[in-house]
């Protein structure tokens, strides 16, 4: 399987939870290299342009105000399958529906407040990564 990069984000509601140092060994354990990582505050236009897609939807509002009421932790994972791999530790997008011992069964409580992103495919994990980082603060493992 192909070495890849993927954009995850520890949202404010895991962030708030003191759960970053468990999601990272989640990460650790499954094979996936941390080779970048920084804790931003989102303003509306940072959080904005990263859900751009999601201008039209009904719930971008109150996808905005949660992302920007508290800090998230931002990194690049790197490991063999990482875009897929990540999708499978973080568990349905509704925790309601997340398989027993994934990243949102454990931490999330609501479809609005779902402990992590992950980039759905290489194409999105390309744009999402230089969304937030540059070459220069990628660190890879070789
Ligand atoms: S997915 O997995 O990206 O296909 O999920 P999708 O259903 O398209 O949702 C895209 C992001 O919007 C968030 N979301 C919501 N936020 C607030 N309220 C409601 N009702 C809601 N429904 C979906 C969802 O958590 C996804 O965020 P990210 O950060 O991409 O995981």
């Amino acid at each position: 399987m192909a070495i890849e990069r993927t954009l995850s984000i520890i949202k404010p509601d895991a962030v708030g939870k003191n759960v970053i140092g468990e999601i990272y060994s989640r990460f650790e354990k499954a094979g996936l290299s941390i080779v970048a990582a920084k804790m931003v505050q989102l303003d509306n236009d940072s959080a904005g342009g990263f859900y751009a897609e999601h201008k039209e939807r009904g719930f971008f509002n109150d996808l905005i105000a949660f992302m920007t009421s508290g800090p998230v932790m931002v990194q690049v994972l790197e490991g063999e399958g990482a875009v897929a791999k990540n999708r499978e530790l973080m568990g349905a997008t509704n925790p309601a529906e997340a398989d027993a011992g994934t990243i949102r069964a454990d931490f999330a409580k609501s479809i609005d407040a779902n402990a992590v992103h992950g980039s759905d495919s290489t194409e999105s994990a390309a744009r999402e990564v230089a969304y937030f980082f540059s070459d220069a603060e990628i660190c890879p493992r070789g």
